[in-house]
């Protein structure tokens, strides 16, 4: 018995990188194109994003594939992820971390991915997506 709940492992949450072997690659597909058919229609986000979205389609899945603990093809096609360089060239502020975290966490809904590993997703996604911020407001 412990007194310190983070050592119960009733209650501790999956690791981020047992998600691929329970989800399969089709989730993070399923996934990728459920944030993008969010984005085509974002007033705030569409505008940030390139005309043709199927290579953003597959950069999201394949990065997050690779994030989840699945095959790393994301970097073979395109070296490391360097997510804040990567982001260097779009302004982020405040609004636009909170528009793309609810275009995910529905594309989550619209993929239907089960708990626990939603919520495990969902954290990932909000605290990623806070260190990604680039503009002060
Ligand atoms: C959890 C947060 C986020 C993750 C994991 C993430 C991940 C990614 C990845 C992997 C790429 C592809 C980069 C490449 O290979 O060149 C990308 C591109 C992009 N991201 Fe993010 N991103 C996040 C948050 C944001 C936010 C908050 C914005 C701002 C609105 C944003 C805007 C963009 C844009 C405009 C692109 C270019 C589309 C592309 O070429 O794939 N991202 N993001």
């Amino acid at each position: 018995m412990t007194n310190n709940p983070n050592e119960s492992p009733s209650i501790s949450e999956p690791d981020p990188r047992e998600l691929f072997a329970r989800l399969g690659e089709e989730s993070f597909w399923r996934i990728a194109r459920a944030f993008y058919a969010r984005i085509a229609v974002d007033q705030l986000l569409r505008p940030i994003f390139p005309n043709e979205l199927e290579e953003p389609i597959r950069n999201q899945a394949e990065f997050l594939i690779q994030y989840f603990g699945g095959p790393e093809a994301y970097s073979i096609r395109k070296g490391h992820p360097r997510l804040r360089m990567r982001h260097h060239p779009y302004s982020i502020g405040v609004a636009e971390r909170n528009a793309w975290v609810a275009a995910m966490t529905g594309a989550l809904e619209d993929a239907q991915i089960p708990q626990p590993d939603r919520t495990v997703m969902n954290r990932y996604f909000a605290n990623t997506a806070t260190f990604l911020m680039n503009r002060d407001e």
